[in-house]
């Protein structure tokens, strides 16, 4: 299957790890030019230097996605580069697991600055763009999270659910354009984040970092038995941004082995 990326441009949030990174990689390789974002400088000019061996396209902007003047920035970095825009994955996030009961309106604003606002402004501000072209793709990740209610994750399930709310809105919208919206809903994956959270973790519980995902797994069960790599859900998120993704549009698609059990 011809996915239609090569010669392409894409900007990919998040770039510099797990699922996002992930992404980055599989459009440069099909032959896309990426602008890859994250704060990190250091960590992302190393992916940038990775990806950009074997003759790609491949450009790196150090910036926060919540700041509210990064989109424009984001935008015209990738003009000047690309010299067009044919597609945003929007895959920066963040989860403090802050717990409901230590509520506050700082938490909760910055969990909707970075999960939610940070990929729709960014998505707003490139749609003209691809109009122009009558061509483009839109995909957010969202996650499993966003469809279940837990006190234990709530600003991040909440924002996610409204970032995948505002997705199908933008498809709605725009879709008529030539420019489809998804978003994906990664279960838990293996990212470098979430490894780092099973190392202190099981520093705190004097148990392995193995423990920690058994214990996680016997909590939350996955029909699979097993947690997900990021690749695993970068291969949806690029077949959304591509061609071949031409009937689908407002789909809010998980990729989580098997966990949840609900029909959508
Ligand atoms: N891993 C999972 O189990 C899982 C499950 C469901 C959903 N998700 C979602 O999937 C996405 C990727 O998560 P991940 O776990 O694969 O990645 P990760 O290891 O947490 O890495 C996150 C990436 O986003 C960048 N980033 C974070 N905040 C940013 C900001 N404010 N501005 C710009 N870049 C920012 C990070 O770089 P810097 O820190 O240098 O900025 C890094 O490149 C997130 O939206 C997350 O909510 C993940």
């Amino acid at each position: 299957m011809d996915l239609g990326i090569a010669s392409r441009a894409y900007i990919i949030t998040g770039a510099s790890a797990g699922i996002g990174k992930a992404t980055a990689e599989i459009l440069a390789q099909e032959g896309a030019s990426v602008l890859l974002c994250a704060r990190g400088e250091e960590r992302l000019r190393g992916v940038v230097e990775t990806l950009g061996r074997a003759e790609r396209s491949v450009r790196g902007l150090a910036i926060d996605v919540a700041d509210p003047a990064s989109a424009e920035k984001i935008r015209d970095a990738a003009l000047e580069a690309f010299g067009r825009i044919d597609g945003v994955v929007s895959a920066a996030g963040m989860s403090t697991g802050e717990h409901l009961r230590d509520f506050s309106d700082e938490s909760w604003m910055q969990a909707y600055q970075v999960n939610t606002l940070s990929a729709i402004r960014l998505a707003m501000t490139c749609v003209p763009v691809m109009r122009e072209r009558g061509w483009g793709r839109i995909v957010t990740v969202g996650s499993t999270a966003g469809r279940t209610a837990d006190p234990r994750f709530a600003s991040y399930g909440a924002a996610k659910a409204a970032l995948m709310n505002a997705t199908r809105a933008l498809s709605r919208a725009y879709s008529k354009y030539g420019i489809l919206a998804n978003c994906v809903m990664p279960g838990l994956t293996k990212s470098e984040s979430v490894l780092a959270g099973y190392e202190s973790a099981a520093k705190h519980m004097g148990v392995t970092a193995d423990d920690v995902e058994h214990r996680m797994l016997q909590l939350e069960p996955i029909a699979m038995g097993r947690t997900g790599t990021p690749d695993e859900v970068a291969r949806m998120i690029v077949f959304l941004a591509s061609a071949a993704s031409s009937w689908t549009t407002g789909v809010n698609i998980q990729v989580d082995g098997g966990t949840l059990r609900d029909l959508p």
